[in-house]
């Protein structure tokens, strides 16, 4: 993904072959590097990302200069624009499946969850994260003409949360056969977050051996990094493992061409006075990685609410969803 450069007009060095460092970009010395490091931006990729004013912010350095330290990665990165023909083949074989609720596949641009993405649902305990994870198992072995992708799926199960007793009763809900869909799903238990990264390696092996998975679903996403890096001094490690293991997921749902939905603890956001005082753990790292990012919570009368969030192509836009035997539905169907 990185381009080779030499030193041009925006000030990029880069050595042959090897991956660009934080010090390559204009403007970033050792000290401000360091600065960032403490921050948890460690790589460029996590630098492109930022906004100018709060790379300035955490750099402690100029707005103009971070700037310049942005485009630069960017450039680096070969993020940024491809031209139209390129961008309609990478999209072209996308292909999606339905959350099992109208509402809510339009919401996320029509069709539900797709492939080559990463869709988090983050919210309160209880909101349904579980459920529509569980939901889309089971559909995305559905035909594309009924809302799947003809395809398996891989559960990495962080909180023992899986039910197959559950998968049953949302198959034979949709008049499926229970135990197939059920030998369609591959389930890991992920005991601790190195476990879990390292589980990335097994579904490699087992797509490349032909296996033809679809859906990756990790439930949680992020409950062992928020478990295991406690210390306010430990916050820049895990949100370098986790924008790690997040990039790994991307590159594994392009590179196959399979969808990822990951579930996202709340906590409490002290510094909010007003309205709903909750943020996503692993903030805007998560944020950033997700191309589809919603916010699920208990709605009135048993209903429940989904709310897109800073979708880059979307209106952020809100629909009600209920959680039944059915699994994930538009209403009392
Ligand atoms: P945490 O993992 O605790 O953070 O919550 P979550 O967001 O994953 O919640 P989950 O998706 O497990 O939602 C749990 C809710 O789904 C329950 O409170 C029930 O309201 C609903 N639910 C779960 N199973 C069933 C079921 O078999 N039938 C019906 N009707 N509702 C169910
Ligand atoms: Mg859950």
């Amino acid at each position: 993904m990185t381009k080779k450069a030499e030193e041009g007009e925006d000030g990029v060095v880069i050595k042959d072959g090897k991956e660009p460092q934080l010090t390559d970009l204009p403007g970033i010395g050792p000290a401000v590097a360091a600065k960032l490091e403490a921050a948890g931006i460690y790589d460029l990729m996590s630098l492109a990302v930022m906004s100018p004013a709060s790379l300035a912010n955490t750099a402690g350095v100029g707005e103009a200069v971070a700037r310049k330290a942005i485009q630069a990665s960017r450039k680096m990165l070969d993020l940024g624009f491809v031209d139209g023909i390129e961008f309609a083949k990478k999209r072209e074989d996308i292909e999606n499946i339905t959350t099992g609720s109208k509402n809510m596949d339009n919401l996320l641009g029509g069709r539900g969850v797709e492939t080559k993405s990463l869709t988090e649902a983050y919210g309160a305990f209880g909101s349904g994260k579980t459920q529509l994870g569980l939901t889309l198992a089971v559909r995305v072995q559905l035909p594309p003409e009924n809302g799947g992708a003809n395809g398996k799926c891989v559960f990495i199960d962080t909180e023992g949360t899986f039910r197959p007793s559950r998968i049953k009763q949302i198959a034979e809900g949709l008049g499926a056969n229970s135990e197939k869909v059920l030998k369609n799903i591959f389930v890991a238990r992920a005991f601790n977050s190195d476990h879990q990264i390292l589980l990335l390696d097994k579904i490699s092996e087992m797509i490349k051996n032909g296996e033809p998975i679809k859906l990756m679903i990790i439930d949680s996403l992020t409950a062992h990094f928020r478990a295991e890096f406690t210390g306010r001094g430990e916050l820049a490690d895990r949100q370098h493992k986790l924008n790690k293991y997040l990039h790994s997921l991307i590159s594994l749902a392009e590179k196959h061409n399979l969808a990822v939905y990951v579930t996202n603890q709340v906590m409490a956001n002290p510094a909010m006075m007003f309205g709903d005082p909750t943020v996503a753990v692993g903030g805007n790292i998560v944020g950033h990685a997700s191309t589809y990012r919603l916010y699920l919570r208990r709605g009135k009368q048993g209903s429940r609410v989904a709310k897109l969030i800073d979708s880059p192509n979307l209106p952020d836009n809100e629909c009600v969803f209920f959680v039944t035997e059915k699994g994930v539905i538009d209403g009392d169907e």
